[in-house]
């Protein structure tokens, strides 16, 4: 029987435990100095720390809880499907998201939480006035929808980027918060994200994504070339203010701490003839590989390989030595041998705590990557993009970026999607590397600047240059040059409010609101439009395959092999209740699913009769499918 010991006695550290368990549910609720429980209280739904006093310690900034806050309230919109812009709309994993991020990533939570494996962001810099966004946290979407000229103003000022430099960083802040704060719910356990930055809000950021995704998840800094337009040689007799900008960074967090990245190397600019001998030991402490090897065993730190890789390695240097040390150098004899073998050997003079033991490494044409990555470029030079968007990304930094991820099928989101890069790089990483990789972009259809080069080639909003963009980088894979047989399409949607009116009472005209609410559906809407705000409200992927058959003249929808079943015509009179009814049970026993089937009418189209209603229910629940629900 095992002893106690003085360690097996001593309790679980039950605290420490549950600290760490909070800190990875909550990080933004912990600072340098611990749990913040306002903090904490806010994250679980108390919107009365918003009246207690302003913050005390961390990142804070004037109206950060507010901005918190905006991310805790829902959204009041729904996405309506756009079949006619989109590019292989029954089959394409990809979407393209006109909206404004806060509502669109509020939206999606329920459907993408935990699913997306990369996310990648460029948000505007805030060299000026260059973002749009809400900060009217108690409606964001109507801010939106007046913004977008979608809905009239009252007269009221709506907010915009134009403030005094002095509120700049608060701004900014404000508007990235809650943003972060939605997008790290949809990140995938084994997710990560990378965000673009330059000077400007560098220091800012760095502090905001510690206190969204853990300090213990920030991975690295990248620094990435910047093309220096006008080297400042006429003024440099005089000194200079500061020296030209000639790089800058992507942010890299993960969402745990466990995540590995793909070690990526890169060709490297001289290949070197020769290989070198390295020291073997190294200065990690791990006992179990510290064994004996060529007579010598380390009495601190390690060797680098396992002792069958390391015994293997010694064999195959004596058989160099023995058999081919007289015809060929080591790296002929590596070349010869598909360039995979590994050789140890041991120096006579060797001392200290390494015993002269010593491992090969050959002659490489690439190298790991390390955090610079100034041989690429961060901007798209203009002769390889034709449409009319300033400075959009380098395709290629953003193909490597998203190679980072090891996953080769990851769902990527970008929710400042601009000209569509993201969408581009992750078709052509695909074509690159075989993957089955799908990406969400999300981008605001803010209007082209009055005599911009893209309002003068006919875009009257940035979204219309991504979905260009998009289609056109589509089209070229396809062509016959490049052969890419993969997903090139995109599922459009658009920001609106829900289908779904919100009981707005006019207290001055209480019958014509109650008229109003009889058919609490927006008028206009189609069935696809509350088929996928249904969708939204249910968690279920957008890019899900919707089957679809007639029956008594009515469409049914099938989603999820008969999990899901809907009838959204705007009418059903009597005697069309009961073969509906069957034909929606004929097609579940057909599909036999796995989980318990779901069934959703439109509620108006009973007209008022209960009785029919009643039918509707009792038949589908003497045959067991008992959740039926109206909308
Ligand atoms: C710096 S650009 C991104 C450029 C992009 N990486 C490319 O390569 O084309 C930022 C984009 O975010 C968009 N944007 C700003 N605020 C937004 C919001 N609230 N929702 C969605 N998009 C927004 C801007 O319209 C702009 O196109």
């Amino acid at each position: 029987m095992k002893n106690i010991t003085t360690k097996d006695g001593q309790s679980a550290d039950l605290i420490g435990e549950n600290i760490a368990h909070m800190k990875q549910l909550f990080p933004d609720a912990f600072s340098e100095n611990g749990l913040d429980f306002d903090v904490l209280r806010q994250l679980l739904g108390d919107a009365s720390v918003l009246d207690e006093g302003e913050e005390k310690y961390g990142l804070n900034w004037h109206g950060k809880k507010k901005a918190r806050q905006i991310a805790l309230t829902p959204s009041m919109g729904t996405l309506l499907p756009c079949p006619e812009e989109s590019v292989d709309w029954d089959t394409t994993q990809n979407l393209f998201i006109e909206g404004d991020n806060l509502e669109v990533l509020k939206l999606l939570q329920k459907s993408y939480a935990n699913k997306v494996k990369l996310i990648y962001i460029d948000p505007p810099y805030n060299t000026g006035n260059d973002f749009v966004y809400s900060d009217d946290y108690k409606d964001s979407l109507e801010h939106y929808l007046i913004s977008t000229g979608q809905k009239k103003r009252d007269g009221s000022k709506v907010s915009s980027s134009q403030d005094s430099a002095g509120r700049r960083h608060t701004k900014w802040l404000s508007m990235m918060f809650p943003r972060l704060i939605l997008a790290k719910n949809l990140l995938s356990q084994d997710g990560m994200v990378l965000v673009s930055i330059d000077d400007n809000e560098y220091s800012q950021l760095k502090r905001l994504c510690d206190d969204v995704f853990g300090e213990e998840n920030f991975r690295n800094s990248l620094i990435v070339r910047r093309r220096v337009k006008s080297l400042n040689v006429q003024f440099a007799e005089e000194g200079l203010h500061s020296l030209n900008v000639g790089f800058e960074y992507v942010l890299v967090y993960s969402k745990n701490k466990d995540l590995l990245l793909n070690p990526l190397r890169f060709k490297k600019k001289e290949v070197p003839t020769k290989g070198s001998w390295n020291v073997f030991w190294s200065g990690a402490d791990r006992p179990t590989m510290r064994y004996e090897i060529l007579g010598f065993t380390p009495e601190t730190g390690q060797w680098r390989w396992s002792k069958e890789k390391a015994d293997e390695a010694i064999r195959n240097y004596q058989t160099y030595l023995e058999g081919f040390s007289n015809k060929m150098s080591l790296e002929e004899y590596w070349k010869q041998n598909g360039e995979k073998l590994k050789f140890i050997r041991k120096i006579e003079d060797g001392k200290g705590k390494n015993g002269g033991v010593q491992y090969w490494i050959g002659p490489s044409e690439t190298t790991l990557r390390t955090s610079n990555w100034t041989d690429i470029e961060v901007s798209q030079i203009r002769k390889d993009f034709d449409l009319p968007f300033e400075n959009p990304k380098n395709v290629s930094l953003i193909e490597t970026l998203v190679d980072l991820h090891i996953d080769k099928d990851a769902l990527v989101l970008d929710f400042f999607a601009g000209s569509g890069t993201t969408a581009d790089a992750v078709m052509r990483l695909n074509a690159r590397d075989g993957g089955k990789r799908a990406c969400i972009s999300v981008q605001l259809p803010e209007p082209t600047p009055e005599k911009s080069e893209a309002k003068k080639a006919g875009f009257l909003s940035i979204s219309e240059i991504s979905k260009a963009r998009i289609k056109l980088a589509g089209r070229r894979l396809n062509s016959s040059e490049v052969g890419f047989n993969g997903d090139t399409g995109f599922k459009v949607f658009k920001l609106a409010e829900s289908n779904i009116r919100a009981w707005n009472p006019d207290r001055t005209d209480l019958e014509e609101t109650l008229l109003s609410h009889q058919e609490h559906l927006i008028e206009g809407r189609t069935e696809q439009d509350l088929l996928y705000e249904l969708l939204l409200k249910r968690g279920v992927d957008l890019a899900v395959p919707i089957e679809t058959r007639e029956v008594a003249g009515k469409t049914i929808y099938s989603i999820g092999a008969g999990v899901l079943f809907a009838c959204l015509d705007p009418s059903l009179n009597t005697d069309e209740i009961e073969p509906v009814a069957e034909g929606i049970l004929a097609w579940q026993k057909e599909l036999d699913p796995e989980a318990d089937t779901h069934v959703f009418f439109r509620d108006s189209a009973f007209h008022d009769d209960n009785v029919a209603k009643t039918n509707m229910v009792a038949i589908l629940e003497q045959n067991g499918i008992t959740h039926v629900r109206s909308l």
